[in-house]
């Protein structure tokens, strides 16, 4: 506090730090959904044919709530029916205001008189953290929401407090767990929710014990892509060639089984090909190549000068020449717990201002991540490329190292048998149902997509693991 500051400047202090916070957030989070898709949504959810009254836990620009209340039969200036059937909270205040004119400019248009309009508006979207303030449990049968999604090591520090002493463990990771968790805390049992959300929750394996528990009062219907182009309006920025960082789904969690289940295996979107086999997961060790920070640090050209016995060739995904792997341009510096010499420490020392914060270590000689004795580089192994048209397996020679998190190392298997199970069109059909599809024909092959794979039984004779 400052010499001389009362407590209720603290306190304003505090207060407009929060709305600098939601502000952040909201920068963040704010990419609201094309009125097409909201239909859809609605469609599906039969609003409001089945459900009485519908919330949208953090309404933007009121998009849902007015297309909720467009299908609603209401009388002129009904102001109690339609604040009783429709409900949207919102916590940044501009947004507040641009939802709330919405509103109201929508009960205009039907013949409302400007102030019940108001007054109706004002009512509906209220201005909340749905999050972090208490809400009201068991009044709303329909939640229909794009809710946010952010990570929590994102979040402003402030609000991160208040959030990581509220949400519950399973639900902390993301904006968006939280969503869910507390959308199935504040819907009555026999409630739908309706969801345009980014399609990861279903996939991570950090989200695996979210699904578990939802899954113990939910089942998915009527899940399907979306369009990331055509879905959103102010969508996030994202770079050319990189995998676009959101690849959105539509589903409803029914309280019915008549669903497919959610649990804390990954939930595709389309389920698994029935194939006779065995999961690759139980048969080969599968990594992500590990990520050394920008070159110069731990990466370094052919005149680095520094000692032979601690540099290790690199591949990256650059060094992939068709189905081949090109000689060696780059080194990693291989380092370990214990102190390297001199030569190597001062290198680091040089470079490591350069190094981004989630690269750095306590111990200041090792990498972003640890790769010594992770990665089987006594012997070939198969790496796969992330990004390609098609899954393909490549032979990486023994003692050269895969770095960059575009390059996925499968290891524990002879690499012509490995090379042959990838090739098997029963396997590439998997890997082509459930990749994501990115530009130009590029399909997205995931370390987490790979495990899934299930090899079929001709693979497996005589492999460790497959009871074949
Ligand atoms: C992805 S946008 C969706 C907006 C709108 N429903 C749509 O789809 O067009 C999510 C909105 O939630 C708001 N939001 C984020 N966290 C919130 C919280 N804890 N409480 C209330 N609103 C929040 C953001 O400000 C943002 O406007």
């Amino acid at each position: 506090m400052q010499p001389g500051a009362t407590t209720e400047q603290l306190s304003l202090d505090l207060l407009d730090q929060r709305q600098i916070d939601i502000a952040a957030i909201h920068q963040a989070t704010g990419i609201y959904t094309a009125t097409p898709e909201i239909e859809a949504l609605l469609d599906q959810l039969d609003w409001p044919a089945q459900g009485c009254r519908l919330l949208d836990p953090g309404a933007g620009n009121g998009g849902f709530l007015v297309a909720a209340l467009r299908r609603l039969d209401l009388d002129v200036n009904d102001v109690e029916e339609a604040t009783r059937r429709v409900h949207g909270y919102e916590f940044y205040r501009e947004a507040v205001a641009d939802a709330r004119r919405a509103v109201s400019a929508h009960l205009c248009e039907r013949g409302w008189t400007s102030p019940a309009a108001w007054r109706a508006a004002n009512e509906i979207v209220e201005d909340h953290d749905f999050l972090l303030s208490p809400v009201p449990t068991g009044i709303w049968d329909v939640i229909a929401a794009n809710p946010p999604y952010w990570r929590l090591a994102n979040l402003p520090a402030g609000y991160r407090i208040d959030y990581e002493a509220i949400v519950p463990a399973h639900a902390r990771a993301d904006l968006l767990y939280a969503y869910l968790d507390r959308s199935a805390d504040v819907i009555t049992r026999d409630g739908h929710i309706g969801l345009i959300t980014a399609d990861r929750w279903l996939l991570n394996s950090g989200s695996g014990e979210l699904r578990r528990r939802l899954g113990t009062r939910y089942s998915v219907a009527g899940v399907h892509r979306l369009d990331a182009e055509s879905t959103f309006y102010r969508p996030k920025t994202r770079r050319r060639g990189t995998v676009a960082r959101v690849h959105p789904v539509s589903l409803i969690l029914t309280p019915s089984r008549s669903g497919r289940p959610l649990g804390t295996e990954p939930f595709w979107l389309t389920p698994l090909p029935a194939v006779d086999g065995v999961p690759l997961r139980d048969i080969a060790e599968i990594r992500l190549a590990p990520w050394l920070g920008p070159d110069g640090i731990f990466i370094v050209g052919p005149d680095s000068g520094l000692p032979a016995e601690h540099l290790m060739p690199v591949v990256e995904p650059a060094d992939i020449d068709g189905e081949a792997v090109r000689p060696a341009r780059k080194w990693a510096l291989a380092t370990d717990t214990t102190e390297p010499p001199r030569a190597v420490l001062a290198h680091l020392d040089a470079t490591l201002h350069r190094m981004p914060k989630r690269g750095r270590r306590a111990v200041r000689w090792l990498p972003p991540e640890t790769f010594t004795g992770r990665l089987p580089l006594d012997r070939d192994a198969v790496l796969v490329p992330r990004i390609a048209r098609r899954l393909t397996g490549i032979r990486l020679p023994a003692g050269r190292l895969p770095i960059n998190h575009g390059l996925v190392v499968i290891s524990g298997l002879p690499v012509e048998s490995v090379l042959a199970m990838l090739d098997d069109p029963q396997v590439q059909a998997q890997a082509n149902d459930l990749s994501l599809g990115i530009d130009n024909g590029y399909r997205s092959f995931t370390a987490t997509l790979l495990r899934q794979l299930v090899i079929p039984r001709r693979h497996l004779t005589g492999v460790p693991g497959s009871r074949a």
